[in-house]
């Protein structure tokens, strides 16, 4: 059973998705720890109220030594806007992916996160949007892409319609993701 590690930096409903697919046995993965690097995150009580391990740092030592100490075989970003140290990525080459609510390569980068996507893509007059599972590498939102979905924008789309779509999107695709050996 592989030994996975929830980073957030708010509200963490990703992270609730996941406790719930795992209450539900609809994934076989032990969620053995949370990184947050904000301590007042919602994410912070929710997981602490599931007896999970909670590490708020943003050093890279401390998180390394949680990693370890978890033995720790993937690390999902869900909401962590906190760059990943070199050493963090070298040691764990292709075992930390991110899910991003835009379709990579648009939409990307520093400040790039959450509602400021959707206003972009809106902005932009895009008529669609998605979702994109990747690696992590040495900047945002940059890495090998593992998996991607589209969703249509309707006619009087707003920011708060569009994240609310594509944060149910990501969901979908992450449990999808975990339930792949
Ligand atoms: C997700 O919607 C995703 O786009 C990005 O950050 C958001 C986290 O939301 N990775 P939450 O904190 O899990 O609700």
């Amino acid at each position: 059973m592989r030994n996975i590690a929830v980073f957030i930096s708010g509200e963490g409903t990703t992270l609730g998705r996941i406790i719930e697919a795992c209450d539900k046995k609809e994934i076989d993965v032990n969620l053995a720890l949370v990184v947050s690097s904000n301590e007042k995150a919602l994410g912070v009580a929710l997981a602490k109220g599931e007896g999970i391990d909670v590490v708020c740092a943003e050093d890279e030592k401390t998180i390394i030594e949680a990693l370890v100490n978890h033995n720790i075989d993937l690390i999902i970003l869900a909401g962590y806007l906190k760059l990943i140290s070199e050493d963090i990525i070298n040691n764990y080459s292709k075992k930390i992916i991110n899910i991003h609510p835009s379709l990579l390569p648009k939409f990307k980068g520093k400040g790039m996160y959450g509602i400021n996507v959707h206003k972009a893509v809106i902005e932009a007059k895009e008529a669609e949007s998605g979702a994109t599972i990747h690696y992590v590498d040495k900047e945002y939102d940059n890495g090998k892409i593992i998996a991607q979905e589209k969703v249509d924008l309707e006619m009087l789309e707003t920011p708060e319609s569009l994240n609310k779509k594509i944060k149910t999107l990501e969901k979908k695709m992450l449990i999808e993701f975990l339930k792949k050996p």
